[in-house]
């Protein structure tokens, strides 16, 4: 330590020189912030500087201590300085790594869009709807009389075997198809009646094809002089409106309790025309749909003559229909969910 004036100048001159090169070596307000506690702090060296000028003669002090406070000043300010050249340049840091471009476009939101069976629905909906037929509903849950006997099928009938039944009690079943709406449309309005009726459906049954919920829709034409060529054309019309113009079909006899005569639809095959392949099974055809003229005892139950009215019905399951429309092997990627197979339409 400094014993003469000009010893303290010496040491002065020497810190100088070093609080310079410690300051010029600082890159962050960490660092800085070392430094000046190393200079200015209570043990810092311009600090243990100034308490050393007790050791010098009583005459020096006066002098020295100036020459140390104006080491000191010179040190906060050179400080202060660097602090602002160092923070200035940690925000340009900041800045760059930060940087958006704003030229860049933006991330797609994926876009939802209607399931197959609403789309496929739809059509049906748009067909009938443009020949002047309303859309009504009926209840999921429905009394044994409605879905059955207001259709021609007694308790205890044969009949019921075609479709196996979810009951709930021994009056009230999960509807099994959507003809028990005709028997309500009926008993509600008169003639002339023309609706479709769509919905969900129950059956025990389950399979690549089958599912225990399925959705069909049912049509309901009922007014004077109705006639089985009134059936035909209609649903020739709408097979071709919704397979294609060149679609042929043909009726075949069936069985249904509550129309007589039945007929199922079948359309020739829109994969291989007509030749025969794996869709239609070698056959050429595809059934697409259950019909026929509605059975006079279901229209005298619903309180119509059948003297003075008659009409056609039909019903069909939309799942098959998008099915054989688009390819789909499994019935049960409908209601999976999948956002892979959803995706595909
Ligand atoms: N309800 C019948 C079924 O589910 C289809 C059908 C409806 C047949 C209307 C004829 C008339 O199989």
């Amino acid at each position: 330590m400094a014993e003469t004036l000009s010893g303290l100048q010496a040491e002065v001159t020497r810190l100088r020189e070093e609080y310079k090169r410690e300051l010029a070596a600082v890159s962050s307000t960490t660092e800085l912030e070392e430094v000046r506690v190393r200079w200015l702090g209570k043990k810092g060296n311009v600090t243990q500087l100034l308490r050393s000028v007790g050791s010098l003669p009583p005459e020096l002090r006066p002098a020295a201590g100036q020459e140390i406070n104006s080491l000191r000043a010179e040190v906060e300010e050179a400080i202060s300085a660097r602090a602002a050249e160092v923070r200035a340049r940690e925000q340009e840091n900041r800045i760059r790594e930060e940087r958006l471009d704003l030229t860049l476009p933006g991330r797609r939101m994926p876009l939802g869009h209607l399931h197959p069976l609403t789309l496929v629905l739809q059509d049906i909906k748009r067909f009938f709807i443009g020949l002047g037929y309303q859309v009504v509903e009926g209840p999921e849950i429905e009394t044994d009389y409605y879905n059955f006997q207001a259709l021609n099928v007694p308790r205890d009938h044969p009949a019921r075997d075609m479709q196996a039944t979810f009951y709930l009690s021994e009056d009230l079943v999960l509807r099994t198809q959507t003809s028990p709406v005709q028997a309500r449309t009926m008993e509600r309005q008169k003639p002339p009646v023309r609706i479709i009726a769509p919905g969900k459906v129950y059956r025990v049954d389950a399979d690549l094809t089958h599912s225990p919920m399925f959705h069909q829709v049912e049509g309901l034409v009922v007014d004077r002089g109705i006639r089985f060529s009134d059936l035909k054309g209609t649903l020739a019309e709408f097979a071709r409106a919704l397979f294609g113009q060149d679609r042929a079909v043909r009726f075949r006899p069936s069985y249904f309790p509550f129309t007589e005569p039945s007929a199922e639809m079948d359309i020739s095959c829109m994969v291989c025309g007509g030749r025969g392949c794996r869709v239609c099974k070698g056959e050429g055809w595809i059934e697409i749909l259950g019909s026929g003229m509605v059975h006079p005892q279901v229209l005298e139950m619903a309180g119509y003559d059948p003297e003075d009215v008659t009409g056609f019905a039909f019903g069909m399951g939309v799942e098959r229909i998008v099915m054989l429309r688009y390819g789909v092997d499994d019935i049960r990627l409908f209601f999976e969910n999948d956002r892979r197979f959803l995706a595909r339409f």
